[in-house]
């Protein structure tokens, strides 16, 4: 015997209506993504419940680089499937090694997918030079670039040369790039920058500019009572410069009668002692002469 039905008609049709739809949790939503053998997603962070139109771009796993224009990147279509991906990744060097004496070449530079057997060259950057004309690299079956020593070497600035009253010192070399100190020589002090470096000069090279060894200077010596030195109306002595002090008649000199600038400090010269005194000569018979003198100057 059969059994009447237990349910009304009204809660099969909605039973019926449960089963059309799909599970509530995937309901506009792309599920786990698809997996490849040489690539990962890029960001891990995810790993379902994508809504619809999310982009999810891939990685090549390491020693695997990507092949231009193939796509790397999947999207969650409204049918809630992923769009197709295929495998984008192969065997290849990474980017050629950078050097600072060389350049990849022009045909080489934008070069993005270098499996074995792939070779670049390098031409040398403005301010280095070479013998040949190009450098050639390999990327070999280990997936590693063939050895890239510095192949340029830089240009020759010449022997440097010091300025005038100055010299080039701690001298390492002359090439592109190299820096040289520049001193003075005593009694000079430096005006600009203390060193000179091998620089670029259109496509030469060429030493900086020096900078220049001025005298170090002395003011005027001081002038004295009864007596005058040779140095006249000069405003500035140089380093060495000396002067002799004189007394007039009947005074006698004390102290030194020369001194002569020294420098003080590397910017100052200072005169290397006191002027010297001149004292009247005191006569046994004349000693009111030798006063009124003394009283007059
Ligand atoms: C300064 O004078 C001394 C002594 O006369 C001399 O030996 C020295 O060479 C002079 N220096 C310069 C830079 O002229
Ligand atoms: C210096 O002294 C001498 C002798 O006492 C005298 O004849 C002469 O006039 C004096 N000179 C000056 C410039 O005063
Ligand atoms: C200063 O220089 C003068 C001239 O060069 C020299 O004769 C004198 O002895 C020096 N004085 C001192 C205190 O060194």
């Amino acid at each position: 015997m059969v059994s009447a039905p237990r349910c009304r008609p009204g809660a099969r049709g909605l039973l019926t209506l449960l089963l059309l739809l799909p599970l509530p949790g995937a309901r506009g939503q792309c599920g786990a993504l698809p997996m490849l053998s040489r690539a990962v997603p890029s960001d891990t962070s995810r790993t379902e419940g994508f809504p619809i139109s999310t982009e999810v771009t891939y990685r090549c796993l390491d020693g695997f680089v990507k092949i231009p224009g193939k796509s790397d990147t999947v999207v969650c279509l409204s049918n809630s499937e992923w769009s197709n991906i295929g495998e984008f990744c192969n065997g290849g060097c990474g980017a050629p090694p950078r050097l600072k004496s060389a350049a990849l070449s022009m045909e080489d530079a934008t070069k993005n997918y270098c499996p074995p057997g792939t070779t670049v060259s390098y031409v040398c950057r403005t301010g280095y030079e070479s013998t040949e004309l190009r450098h050639v690299i390999t990327c070999l079956e280990s997936l590693t670039w063939s050895e890239a020593p510095e192949f340029c070497r830089g240009k020759s600035c010449g022997v440097p040369k010091g300025p005038e009253h100055g010299r080039a010192v701690d001298i390492t070399n002359d090439l592109y790039g190299a820096r040289v100190n520049i001193i003075c020589d005593e009694g000079f002090r430096l005006l600009g920058r203390p060193f000179i470096q091998c620089v670029l000069k259109g496509h030469q090279v060429e030493w900086s500019q020096l900078p220049t060894c001025q005298a170090i200077t002395c003011s005027p010596p001081p002038n004295i009572a009864n007596g005058m030195h040779n140095g006249g109306n000069v405003e500035i002595f140089d380093y060495n410069s000396s002067v002799t002090y004189k007394c007039d008649d009947n005074f006698s000199l004390t102290g030194e009668a020369s001194i002569h600038c020294t420098p003080k400090d590397n910017i100052n010269g200072v005169w290397n002692g006191s002027a010297p005194e001149c004292k009247v000569i005191i006569t046994q018979d004349k000693p009111q002469l030798a006063l009124f003198l003394a009283c007059i100057k």
